[in-house]
C-alpha cells in the first residue's frame, strides 16, 4: 500500500458489494402490557415487541409524554437500549451466538477475520469476498508514519490503555477523510482503518513501552500473525511465527470480536448517537473497556493469582471475597448476562491447555492455582447461590502470560479484538432509522431550588 489515491481505490473496489444483510424482525404482538395506578389515574397500554429469539420488550417510548413520569433502570438491569442484528446471548443457557452462528462453530472453524466480516455484514464471505476483505485489511495495517512522532509525546511506563485511548482517538485528526458518519463510503473507510490499524497501533503500544523499535507491518502474514510479528519481531533477527500460538491468538480474538450491549459498546452507541466520529467513538469504548469490572478483568486476574501466591492460600483467599472484605472478588467470575457458565470460558480454557502444552508449561504454577481456585469456587454455596461462573477473563490472562505478553498489555489487546464489534455495532446505529441522540433522564434527589447565599451571610 502506498499513498491516498491507492487506498480509495482499493476501498472504492470492495464497497458496494458487501451491503449489510437485514435479518430484522420486530413482531408486533397482540398483546399490550397495561400500567395501572394505585391512586385511581387511568391505566396506560404499551405495545410489545418480539424479536427473533429472546425476551420481548415493552416500548415505553410514550410513557413519559402520557404519564409525565419516567422508568427507573440504573445499571440498565431490565432495558433494551436498541435493537441489533448482531450478537445474541442467552445467559440463563450460556450461549453465545454470532449472527446467529454458535461460537464454539466460529471459534473451531473461522478464522479472526472472516468472523470479522461476518460480524460486520451478516453472513459468512465466499472465497471470493474473504479473499477480497483480507487483501484489504492488510493492505491498510500502516499508520500515518507521522503517528511515530505521536506516541513520542507519552511517558515510557504509560499504560498501554491510555496509549490506546489517545491514538485511536487522534486518528480522527490523521484521518480525517474518512468523518463523514453521513456518507456510507466514509463509514466503511473507517471501518477498514480501525480493523487494520488496531493491531499496529497496540503492537506499537507495547515497543514504545519496551524501548524498542516500532516494527512496520508485514503483509505476507494473516492478522494474527502480523500482530505477533510486531509485538516480538525486532530488525534484528527473523521472527518466525509459531502456528499454534498464532492459532490460539486468533481464537482469542475470535472469542472478544463482540459481545451484544456491554458497557463499551453501549458507550460506543452512545457517543455515536451524537453524530461523534468513528475514532472518537472506538476511543470512548477503549477508556469504558478499560474497567476492572470489564475489560480490564483479565489484567485483574493475574494480579489477584499473584496475590494468592499458592494454592494453600486459596481458602483464605475465598474466605475474604465471601466476607466482602476489603472488596475483595474473585476476578474473572461473574457476569451481568451469563448466569451459567461463559461459553466463551470453556473455549478459553482449552486454548490455554494447548498452549501450555506446545510451550511445554503443563506444570506451570499459575495455571494449577487458577483450576485450584476454580473448583473451590464453583463448589462453593457462597458462588453457586449467586449463579457466579468463570467468565472470558478468568483464564485468558494465563494464555497471554505463557506467551510472554506484560499483563498491562491484556485489556489493549481485548480492545484490539473488540474493535470489529464496536465497529459493526456503530455502524448499525448510524444506519438505524429509529436511531436518536441517547439521552437517559434521571430520579433527582438533589437540593430543591433555593438562593444565594452572600459569604458574609453563612455560617
Ligand atoms: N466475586 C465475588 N462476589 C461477586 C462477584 C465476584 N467476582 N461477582 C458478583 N459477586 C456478588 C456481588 O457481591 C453480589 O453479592 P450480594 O448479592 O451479596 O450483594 C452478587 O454477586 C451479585 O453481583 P452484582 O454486582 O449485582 O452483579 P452484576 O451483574 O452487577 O456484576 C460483574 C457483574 C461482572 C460486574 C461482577 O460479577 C464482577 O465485578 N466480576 C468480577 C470482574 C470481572 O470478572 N469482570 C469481567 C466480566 S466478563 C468480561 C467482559 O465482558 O467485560
Amino acid at each position: 500500500m502506498s499513498g491516498n489515491k491507492s487506498i480509495r481505490y482499493n476501498f472504492h473496489n470492495f464497497i458496494g458489494t458487501n451491503k449489510q444483510v437485514d435479518h430484522t424482525e420486530i413482531v408486533m404482538k397482540e398483546k399490550l402490557a397495561t400500567l395501572s395506578f394505585s391512586d385511581g389515574s387511568p391505566s396506560i397500554d404499551f405495545p410489545i415487541f418480539g424479536g427473533t429469539i429472546g425476551p420481548d420488550v415493552i416500548d415505553v417510548r410514550s410513557l413519559y409524554a402520557k404519564t409525565g413520569k419516567f422508568t427507573y433502570d440504573p445499571g440498565f438491569m431490565s432495558t433494551a437500549s436498541c435493537r441489533s442484528n448482531i450478537t445474541y446471548i442467552d445467559g440463563d443457557e450460556g450461549i453465545l451466538l454470532y449472527r446467529g452462528y454458535p461460537i464454539e462453530q466460529l471459534a473451531e472453524k473461522c478464522d479472526f477475520l472472516e468472523v470479522a466480516y461476518l460480524i460486520l455484514n451478516g453472513e459468512l464471505p465466499n472465497k471470493n469476498q474473504k479473499f477480497e476483505f483480507d487483501d484489504i485489511v492488510t493492505k491498510h495495517t500502516m499508520v500515518h508514519d507521522q503517528m511515530n512522532f505521536f506516541f513520542r509525546g507519552f511517558r515510557r511506563d504509560a499504560h498501554p490503555m491510555a496509549v490506546l485511548c489517545g491514538v485511536v482517538g487522534a486518528l480522527s485528526a490523521f484521518y480525517h477523510d474518512s468523518i463523514n458518519i453521513h456518507d456510507e463510503k466514509s463509514r466503511d473507510i473507517a471501518a477498514f482503518r480501525l480493523i487494520a490499524k488496531l493491531p499496529t497501533i497496540t503492537a506499537m503500544a507495547y515497543k514504545y513501552n519496551m524501548g524498542q523499535p516500532f516494527m512496520y507491518p508485514k503483509n505476507s502474514l494473516s492478522y494474527t500473525e502480523n500482530f505477533l510479528y510486531m509485538m516480538f519481531g525486532n530488525p534484528c533477527e527473523e521472527y518466525k511465527v509459531n502456528p499454534v500460538i498464532a492459532r490460539a491468538m486468533d481464537r482469542i480474538l475470535i472469542l472478544h470480536a463482540d459481545h451484544e450491549q456491554n458497557a463499551s459498546t453501549s458507550t460506543v452507541r452512545l457517543a455515536g448517537s451524537t453524530g461523534a466520529n468513528p475514532f472518537a467513538c472506538i476511543s470512548a469504548g477503549i477508556a469504558s473497556l478499560w474497567g476492572p469490572a470489564h475489560g480490564g478483568a483479565n489484567e485483574a486476574v493475574l494480579k489477584m493469582l499473584d496475590e494468592i501466591g499458592d494454592v494453600k492460600n486459596i481458602p483464605d483467599f475465598i474466605k475474604r471475597v465471601k466476607e466482602k472484605d476489603g472488596q475483595a472478588m474473585l476476578m474473572g467470575f461473574g457476569h451481568r448476562v451469563y448466569k451459567n457458565y461463559d461459553p466463551r470460558a470453556k473455549l478459553i480454557q482449552k486454548t490455554c491447555h494447548e498452549v501450555l502444552e506446545e510451550l511445554d508449561m503443563k506444570d506451570n504454577k499459575l495455571i494449577k492455582l487458577a483450576m485450584a481456585l476454580e473448583k473451590i469456587a464453583l463448589e462453593d454455596d457462597y458462588f453457586i447461590k449467586r449463579k457466579l461462573y468463570p467468565n472470558v477473563d478468568f483464564y485468558s490472562g494465563i494464555v497471554y502470560k505463557a506467551l510472554g505478553i506484560p499483563v498491562s498489555m491484556y485489556t489493549a489487546i481485548f480492545a484490539l479484538a473488540r474493535t470489529v464489534g464496536w465497529i459493526a455495532q456503530w455502524k448499525e446505529l448510524i444506519a438505524d432509522p429509529e436511531q436518536k441522540l441517547s439521552r437517559p433522564r434521571q430520579l433527582f434527589t438533589g437540593s430543591k431550588r433555593r438562593e444565594y447565599v452572600p459569604f458574609a451571610k453563612r455560617k
